[in-house]
C-alpha cells in the first residue's frame, strides 16, 4: 500500500515510519524539515517537503495514497501549559484538521486514520475500564483536541473515508517516559509523583500502537472510532514501580508534588491530565483481528528499559 504519514517525524511518527516500511508499505512522509530527508530516504522513505498550512506538493500528492495517517499536531510536551498556551494549541490543531480536510478528494483517498487521544473522552473513573461510546467532559488536553475532532466526525458524515483513533498512554524510550522516569533513574535523581493521586493509565507500547494504526487501514470500519491501548489499565504508581525494579534502583528517591505546586510549574491543562484516570478498553481493535507485540507493561518496560540503556552507552 502506498501510505502518507503526516507528523512523520515526531514522536510517535518516528516509529509509525519505522513499522510502515518493516511491513512493506511504499511509504512517504511529509515534514517542513529538509534536514530530515536523508535519513528517512536511508530507510527506503519518501520524503514529501512541506508545511500544512501552506499549499504545495503534499495537496496532490495526498490524493495519489491508498491511506493517510494524520499525526501533525502542534507541539505538546516539554513545557508549562498555561490555558493562553493551550488555547493556541487548539487553534494551530484545528487549522491543521482542516487543511487536511481541505486537500482530500474523499472519491479518490480509499482511507484516513486521524489521530485523536482518550483525554477527549475525560476522567474514565478507576472503576472499570471504559469503551469508545464513553463521553465524560474532555479532561487535560482534551478540549483542545475536541474541536478538532468534532471537525473530523462532521466531515465523516459527509462522507470522507475517515477513521479516529484514540491513544491512551504511549510509552517508549523517549518522551515522557524517559523524562519522568528513565532519565531521574539513572542519573540518581528524585522521580516526581502527584501527592495523594495515582490515577488510572491505560498504557499502550508505541511500537503496537504503529501497528494498530495500519492494521486499522485494513481491518478497521470508515466512521468507526478506537481506542488504543493494550490489555492491562493500572494505576500509575504501579507502573512506576515496575520501571524503578527493571532500572535496578533498590532505593529510589521519590519527590511528591502537591497540586498546588503542579499546577504552578506545569500549569492547569498538564495537571488535569495528570490527575485524571485513563482507565479505557481496547476491545473494539482486539475484535478487528489485533494482536499485541508487548500484550502488557510486563512485557513492554522490559524491551523499552533495554533499548534506552543501549542508547546510552
Ligand atoms: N505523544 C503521546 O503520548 C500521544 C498520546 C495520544 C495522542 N497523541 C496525538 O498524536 C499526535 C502526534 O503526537 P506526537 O507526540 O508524535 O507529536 P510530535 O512528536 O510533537 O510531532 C508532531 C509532528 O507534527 C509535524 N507538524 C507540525 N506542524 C506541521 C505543519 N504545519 N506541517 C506539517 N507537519 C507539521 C512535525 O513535523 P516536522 O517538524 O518534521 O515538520 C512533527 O513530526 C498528536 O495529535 C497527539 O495529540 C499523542
Amino acid at each position: 500500500m502506498h501510505i502518507l504519514i503526516t507528523g512523520g517525524t515526531g514522536y510517535i511518527g518516528t516509529v509509525l515510519v519505522e513499522e510502515s516500511v518493516k511491513a512493506g508499505h511504499s511509504t512517504y512522509v511529509l515534514t517542513r524539515n529538509k534536514e530530515k530527508s536523508q535519513a528517512l530516504e536511508k530507510q527506503g522513505v519518501k520524503v514529501i517537503i512541506g508545511d500544512m498550512l501552506q499549499d504545495g506538493q503534499w495537496q496532490q500528492k495526498i490524493n495519489e495514497m491508498d491511506a493517510v495517517i494524520h499525526l501533525a499536531a502542534p507541539p505538546t510536551w516539554g513545557k508549562k501549559v498555561t490555558k493562553k498556551v493551550a488555547l493556541s494549541y487548539a487553534d494551530g490543531h484545528l487549522q491543521l484538521t482542516k487543511r487536511l480536510f481541505e486537500a482530500i478528494d474523499p472519491q479518490q483517498l480509499k482511507r484516513l486514520i486521524f489521530v485523536g487521544g482518550t483525554s477527549y473522552f475525560g476522567d474514565s473513573g478507576n472503576k472499570s475500564p471504559k469503551t469508545e461510546s464513553f463521553q465524560a467532559e474532555p479532561k487535560g488536553w482534551g478540549p483542545y483536541i475536541s474541536p478538532s475532532i468534532k471537525y473530523a466526525k462532521e466531515k465523516i458524515t459527509e462522507g470522507y473515508p475517515a477513521s479516529i483513533v484514540y491513544p491512551a498512554q504511549i510509552y517508549g524510550p523517549s518522551s515522557w517516559m524517559e523524562q519522568l522516569y528513565l532519565q531521574p533513574l539513572f542519573t540518581n535523581k528524585p522521580v516526581t509523583s502527584l501527592k495523594g493521586y495515582s490515577p488510572y493509565f491505560s498504557p499502550i507500547h508505541i511500537e503496537d500502537c504503529a501497528r494498530a494504526f495500519l492494521h486499522l487501514i485494513e481491518y478497521g470500519e470508515i466512521g468507526e472510532d478506537y481506542i488504543i491501548s493494550d490489555l492491562q489499565q493500572l494505576p500509575s504508581e504501579v507502573l512506576r514501580d515496575e520501571i524503578i525494579k527493571l532500572m535496578g534502583v533498590t532505593d529510589p528517591k521519590i519527590r511528591a508534588v502537591p497540586r498546588w505546586l503542579c499546577q504552578l510549574v506545569l500549569g492547569p491543562v498538564l495537571t488535569e491530565y495528570a490527575t485524571a484516570h485513563t482507565n479505557f478498553s481496547s476491545k473494539k481493535l482486539q475484535e478487528t483481528g489485533f494482536k499485541f507485540r508487548y500484550p502488557t507493561y510486563k512485557e513492554g518496560l522490559p524491551q523499552v528499559v533495554e533499548a534506552w540503556l543501549k542508547m546510552q552507552s
